[in-house]
């Protein structure tokens, strides 16, 4: 694992944007996994800007994102489709057609439908090449709650009453959060090429702790991330300020070689 300490999340934000210019640069129909919520948002405007001031080009790229809320129309204001196309879609070159959310609107009987085809399209794009993640206070990732199989596929997931309560700013009313979700499972997040968990804020320092340093464990579904062989976490120092090994990743990254530094290698 890489543990990137960075000074503030823009500088976080920038560096794994930085990442994953390169990446599409070097192969523009890169297949990038997409996370919703507050912590990519500074990802998202800087690969915007990018776009918009160095000519970063979308229109091969080809993205899945991680979940959607069961009960919501793609033109509800805190469903996922409407956040993808606000904060980011709607800004840059991408081709309609090669993004790919799961169905809020999905009927009962076809879920498992819906969810083996999601699995089909990811597998016929030839899988995922970044998977951006952030993560839940919990340690969730995607919406695979504490006790998600760590081998599971995109399916039906009930969230907590805690991540509901953390995601009720979206809504007009608490009680409107839905209790179910469509959700890529973690063995679907563990085959991506490459996972970039980005966390930002004091409220993810355990959750960050116990995936990178605690034991592997399905009550802490990001500890998984310690099998993959490319995850890199783009933190700020109070997401990091549990980490027992900090001075260990400072000091790695300080000596970082040129030639693997990203913030260089994409200019
Ligand atoms: C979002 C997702 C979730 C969020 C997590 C953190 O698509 O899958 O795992 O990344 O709940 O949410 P924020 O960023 O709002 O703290």
């Amino acid at each position: 694992m890489e543990i990137l300490v960075q000074p503030n999340p823009e500088t976080a934000s920038a560096l794994a944007a930085a990442a994953i210019a390169k990446a599409i640069y070097e192969k523009p129909t890169t297949v990038l996994g997409l996370a919703t919520g507050s912590t990519p948002l500074a990802l998202y405007r800087e690969l915007i800007r990018l776009h918009r001031d160095e000519g970063l080009d979308f229109s091969k790229v080809r993205t899945f994102n991680l979940d959607e809320y069961l009960g919501l129309s793609p033109d509800h204001p805190a469903s996922y489709s409407h956040f993808m196309r606000v904060n980011f879609f709607a800004h840059v070159n991408l081709n309609p057609q090669r993004t790919h959310i799961p169905s809020g609107l999905v009927s009962q009987e076809t879920i498992p439908a819906h969810c083996e085809h999601y699995e089909e399209e990811i597998a016929q794009a030839g899988g995922i090449d970044i998977q951006i993640l952030g993560i839940g206070s919990d340690g969730h990732i995607g919406f695979n709650e504490p006790s998600s199989s760590l081998t599971s596929r995109t399916r039906i997931k009930t969230l907590t009453e805690r991540t509901r309560l953390d995601n009720s700013a979206h809504f007009v009313n608490p009680d409107d959060v839905p209790h179910h979700v469509i959700t890529m499972g973690i063995g679907t997040i563990m085959e991506a090429r490459k996972i970039f968990l980005l966390a930002f804020g004091e409220n993810k320092a355990t959750a960050v702790a116990g995936a990178a340093e605690g034991p592997i464990t399905a009550s802490l579904p990001a500890s998984i991330l310690q099998m993959h062989r490319h995850a890199h976490f783009y933190i700020d120092p109070l997401a990091a300020s549990k980490l027992t090994r900090l001075a260990y990743y400072e000091w790695v990254l300080a000596h970082k070689p040129a030639w693997q530094r990203d913030d260089i290698a994409a200019r």
